[in-house]
């Protein structure tokens, strides 16, 4: 297998590789590499969706998937179905770290395209570790040590997310609510593995400073998500039928472009936990 940066900030694309029959030793490059360049990239892979989840599993625990915002497939409970069309516009342009709402989030997902539109769809890529060294050594100096209160209803409750209470994925939501309130991680995260430090607050979840008046909170929150958005620390990753990403929680964040209205994309997701608390 090759691994080629394709970004200075984040991502790398592995080639001469197949998912479906990975062996031990390429299974250990590839964690090598994600954790080098937070997300890896792969083309033209063929794999069912239990190839898919038992690639995962390589990782970490890969939980059961639950019928909430995405359904699940049906040859693997462990994998997620992402589907949109005309009547279920794209909904998840929001930068965030999966996760980041619950008390361990889940350090990775694998993200596999299975049918994407022509033109559109992509997906944005933020390296949190980029972010944090970009910052003045005074602004991290008063993040050192500060924690955040981030909450699954802060972008669950949008009017954009209101399809996922309707139906049977309602009761998902509902017990995704209520198993996950709200929780304090730190502002800036350390790498268990790189010991690098990234940001680790997003516009979707994180709703306070932690000790910090109302109002100084939402100034910085908004700057520090301002700045979480700047081209300098992305990587667009354009999408392929049969590509696939596999990224790291723990120092990047995401964003799917929508605007692809109304054609079809449709994709597999699995997640890995490893049951860490962030530090
Ligand atoms: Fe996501």
């Amino acid at each position: 297998m090759k691994v080629r940066p394709v970004n200075l900030a984040v991502g790398a694309e592995i080639t001469d590789m197949s998912i479906a029959n990975i062996t031990d030793d390429e299974a250990k490059q590839v964690h090598d590499a994600l954790m080098q360049y937070g997300v890896v990239f792969f083309r033209d892979q063929e794999m069912t969706p239990r190839q898919h989840a038992d690639f995962a599993k390589r990782y970490g625990e890969v939980p059961l998937a639950q019928k909430a915002s995405f359904g699940v497939d049906a040859n693997a409970p462990e994998v997620s179905t992402l589907e949109y069309d005309r009547e279920r516009p794209p909904n998840v342009n929001h930068f965030h770290p999966d996760g980041l709402f619950r008390e361990h989030p889940e350090f990775a997902s694998v993200l596999y395209a299975k049918e994407v539109p022509e033109i559109g769809g992509d997906t944005i890529f933020v390296s949190g570790h980029a972010a944090y060294e970009a910052l003045s050594d005074r602004m991290k100096q008063y993040l050192d040590g500060m924690q955040a209160q981030n909450d699954f209803m802060k972008l669950h409750s949008r009017p954009s997310k209101k399809r996922s209470w309707k139906g049977e994925g309602g009761k998902g939501m509902a017990a995704a609510r209520d198993a996950n309130p709200p929780v304090e991680h730190p502002v800036v995260r350390t790498h268990p593995v790189t010991g690098k430090k990234s940001l680790y607050v997003c516009e979707s979840f994180t709703s306070w400073l932690v000790g910090v008046p109302e109002k100084e909170s939402n100034h910085v929150l908004s700057y520090l998500f301002e700045h979480l958005s700047l081209p300098e620390f992305q990587y667009r990753f354009e999408w392929r039928n049969n590509s696939v990403a596999f990224w790291d929680n723990r120092c990047t964040l995401h964003y799917a472009v929508a605007d692809y209205w109304p054609a079809y994309r449709y994709m597999h997701r699995c997640s890995i936990r490893l049951g860490e608390k962030p530090v």
